[in-house]
């Protein structure tokens, strides 16, 4: 655990294209400070499921023949790493210098782009782009969110295809909240996380609390707040279709490629650039 916290190897060979920036502020702790935290704050995530997956869909989907893929809101460069051991070529976006750090080390191979998710301006450029952990809701507000779509839809190569998971606003359980605990040597992690909507409106809190104890610091505890975007899943899908995706809804299951039911309020979405 030592030397955790900020412990992204400061770079001497970072190829960031800094772009059009609209909202330039890091987005809560987790994603600046606390940056080193991340991978323990996610640790029960299956990465590997998930790019498998990816790949899966991709093959499945996509009407272009390249490996050229973007990741948004790519975070520490998880996704990124099984992408590129899956034979793709790599692109991570985020607008958090403090998580690029970490995702360059991790992929030194991959380009980048501190950007914001609703400025990036590539044109015809990839085959594949993703957007994982229900990260697309962070362009907010609604508009914002149509920009970041577009803007996908521009960047994709004729037949590439957009994937993304998304959560409809009416299934949010207010009261439930995700709790992950980690323990490294004689430090205790645990990190919880909930989403909350008032019912109404297009604004979708995401309550984050993490906390460290250990015998040398004591007990420690931060609290972010993330602001994303509400929208119901038949709103998502006209907005794209209307930016000109041709769209496959899908069940929640990075195991299998399942249609959507019609009533489930996660879904994964598959939107091709016609
Ligand atoms: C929940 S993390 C997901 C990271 C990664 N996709 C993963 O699955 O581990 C969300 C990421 O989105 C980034 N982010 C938040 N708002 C953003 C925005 N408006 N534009 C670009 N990146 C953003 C954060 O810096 C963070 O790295």
């Amino acid at each position: 655990m030592a030397g955790l916290l900020l412990s992204g190897v400061l770079k001497t060979h970072l190829s960031l294209s800094i772009c059009l920036i609209t909202a330039m502020n890091d987005n809560g702790n987790l994603y600046a400070d606390l940056s080193g935290y991340y991978d323990q704050f996610c640790a029960e995530v299956d990465y590997a499921e998930q790019c498998a997956f990816a790949e899966r869909a991709f093959e499945c989907f996509a009407l272009s023949d390249g490996r050229d893929y973007l990741d948004l809101a790519c975070g520490t460069g998880q996704h990124l790493l099984h992408m590129l051991n899956r034979g793709f070529v790599g692109t991570g976006l985020d607008n958090s210098a403090a998580m690029l750090k970490l995702a360059e080390a991790r992929c030194p191979t991959a380009h980048f782009l501190l950007c914001d998710l609703a400025a990036f301006e590539q044109s015809a450029e990839f085959d594949l782009i993703t957007c994982f952990l229900y990260s697309i809701h962070y362009s907010h507000p609604t508009s914002a969110l149509q920009q970041t779509l577009l803007r996908a839809w521009r960047a994709l190569k004729p037949g590439g295809l957009l994937l993304f998971n998304t959560v409809d606003a009416g299934g949010i359980s207010n009261q439930r909240s995700t709790i992950t605990g980690v323990v490294d040597g004689d430090v205790r992690l645990s990190f919880e996380s909930g989403w909350r909507y008032r019912g109404e409106g297009e604004t979708l809190d995401l309550l984050l609390g993490i906390t460290r104890e250990s015998p040398a610091d004591g007990l420690k505890r931060w609290t972010d707040h993330h602001t994303m975007t509400a929208i119901s899943l038949p709103q998502l899908q006209a907005m794209l279709a209307d930016i000109g995706f041709e769209v496959t809804l899908l069940e929640h299951d990075y195991q299998r490629l399942l249609p959507w039911n019609g009533q489930s309020f996660n879904a994964l979405v598959a939107a091709r650039k016609a």
